[in-house]
């Protein structure tokens, strides 16, 4: 059985979205993964198809409904999959996250929507709350479009050895080196003289050095992390 995602959304159109081209939507098509939407307003009550009411304690905006959430969790397949709310209010994602969602059987996934969904039906679901960063998008759809796309490219047969064996961002708790290619002058801009060495102990270390210099300077937050794990190599480190 391949990966599965379930999504819980009240706009099942935006799926696969750009999750159908590139790497993913050829993984898609031959089968690495698959997807299965739910319409939220499927489960809606009354003429109109209610998903929503006012909040109890006042406020403004609408709240998604216990009952008309879990009408839509119990319709989703694969009832057993790790259930996880794309919400601004959930952990931040980051990419160990990323990774142990990949090694999984897969995810279903709620999109919210308006202020937000009543906490009962979370609680009793043990749903996992994630944010994909410190913004507010208009609904949990984009966020799991992002998700998907982290998740997917890690599963086997995905990505080609070409792809999967470069260093990436955060794989070691660092930023990526920056990279170049021809030509070797561009707009009276050379490339560093070791990448052109053929030295490739020089060039390791010139990538690691660099990689320690823009973590430093771009994400304190993970540069201090970094340090207290390993001994960078960088002069003056914190
Ligand atoms: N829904 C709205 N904003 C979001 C965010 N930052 N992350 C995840 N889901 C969201």
């Amino acid at each position: 059985m391949s990966w599965r995602a379930e999504i819980l959304t009240l706009f099942p159109g935006m799926f696969p979205g750009p999750l159908g081209h590139s790497l993913a939507g050829r993984a898609l098509e031959t089968g690495l993964w698959s997807l299965g939407t739910h319409d939220l307003r499927d489960h809606g009550l009354g003429r109109h198809r209610s998903v929503d009411d006012v909040p109890f304690g006042g406020g403004a905006g609408m709240v998604l409904r216990p009952d008309v959430l879990d009408a839509g969790i119990a319709a989703m397949a694969a009832g057993d999959l790790p259930l996880v709310v794309l919400t601004p209010r959930g952990r931040p994602l980051g990419q160990p996250d990323v990774a142990r969602f990949a090694a999984g059987p897969g995810l279903r996934v709620i999109c919210g929507r308006f202020e937000g969904m009543d906490q009962r039906v979370l609680d009793a679901h043990a749903a996992e709350e994630i944010s994909i960063g410190d913004y507010v998008l208009s609904g949990g759809e984009p966020a799991a479009l992002v998700l998907l796309d982290a998740v997917v490219r890690l599963l086997p047969g995905v990505m080609g050895s070409a792809e999967s064996g470069r260093d990436e961002s955060f794989a070691d708790g660092l930023l990526e080196y920056p990279h170049y290619t021809r030509p070797a002058e561009w707009c009276g801009r050379a490339v560093p003289e070791v990448l052109l060495s053929g030295n490739h102990a020089a060039i390791a270390a010139w990538r690691r050095a660099a990689s320690e210099a823009i973590t430093a300077a771009r994400r304190p937050d993970l540069w201090a992390l970094h340090c207290r794990s390993v001994t960078p190599t960088l002069a003056g480190a914190p």
